[in-house]
């Protein structure tokens, strides 16, 4: 059995530089580095790294970066097969500013992955049967993430979404989902509080098996089925740069829950995961593997 991710690929374009540039502003940058992401796939090398099995759906332009991202989830061991390129559409990109404190502010360029359809799902429905869970994120167009969920429901998947980046159109009804994975800045635009706790409260009425916030190194909350509020304390580490910490935590979270350890204990490990990789540059580059993950624990 296999985690299915449903999402985006994209080339970052990350600048260091000392404070993120305010409105009108032209500043210099330290150093820059370009690299693979996308919240899409950034989750799915996470979940791969943590042990998982990994099946992917997403699109790509007719070009060589969409050559080299199918080459790159290739050497990850996860099969590029069900990567439609978009004879239309560039690559995706991004354009991401890190400051000294490591805190990120990001511009995504849609490109090809608005072009994933929900007829490019069906075609893949195979990959649907053979695996237990499935990751969605906010990057390719609602009408694919609204059909991916029926289509795991009708399969019997687990559904755990990352809303990110927030959309007003979604709402966890009709996104029927199991575990809605969500960091401060999504929990208070979902909930129109920035209290977390009474946030958690808010989400109550949706009836999910669990909601996740994740508070960078302040304690993870989550709420379970039954309502009980519970904590996870990440570890203390020295942030270097915070891009895709959210989408390696969520990718070795459904790792964890793929091999079927308790939600706390896979809670813990997702901490673990996400508080390794703000200890280095870039998204991907800073993915821990299970071994490493293992060690910290
Ligand atoms: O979550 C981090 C990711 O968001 C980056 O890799 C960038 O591509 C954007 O999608």
């Amino acid at each position: 059995m296999s985690v299915l991710v449903i999402g985006s690929l994209i080339v970052d374009n990350t600048l260091y530089v000392e404070k993120i540039p305010k409105e009108g502003e032209t500043i210099i940058a330290k150093s820059s580095l370009t690299s693979l992401g996308g919240k899409g796939a950034n989750q799915a090398i996470a979940a791969r790294l943590a042990g998982a099995q990994v099946n992917f759906i997403g699109c790509v332009g007719d070009d060589s970066e969409g050559n080299l991202y199918k080459n790159h989830l290739e050497n990850y061991g996860i099969s590029s097969s069900a990567i439609i390129t978009s004879d239309l559409d560039p690559t995706g990109s991004a354009f991401i500013s890190v400051d000294d404190k490591g805190e990120n502010s990001i511009v995504v360029n849609s490109g090809a992955n608005h072009a994933l359809r929900p007829e490019h799902l069906d075609k893949h429905i195979n990959l649907f049967k053979e695996s237990k869970i499935m990751l969605l994120q906010l990057e390719v167009p609602m009408e694919t993430i609204t059909h991916a969920c029926l289509l795991a429901r009708s399969n019997d998947l687990s559904i755990l979404i990352n809303p990110s980046p927030w959309n007003s159109a979604f709402n966890a009804d009709r996104f029927p989902c199991d575990v809605l994975i969500l960091n401060e800045i999504e929990a208070t635009q979902i909930s129109g509080t920035s209290n977390m706790s009474e946030s958690l409260e808010s989400f109550r009425e949706f009836g999910l098996d669990m909601i996740i916030i994740t508070q960078g190194s302040d304690p993870t909350l989550f709420m379970i089925q039954s309502g009980e509020i519970m904590e996870s304390i990440p570890p203390s580490v020295k942030t270097k740069d915070t891009v895709g910490a959210g989408d390696v935590f969520t990718g070795a979270l459904a790792s964890s829950l793929l091999e079927e350890k308790p939600v706390s204990e896979s809670i813990h490990f997702a901490n673990i995961a996400g508080s390794i990789s703000v200890t280095k540059a870039g998204a991907q580059g800073a993915t821990p593997t299970k071994k490493e993950i293992e060690s910290f624990l």
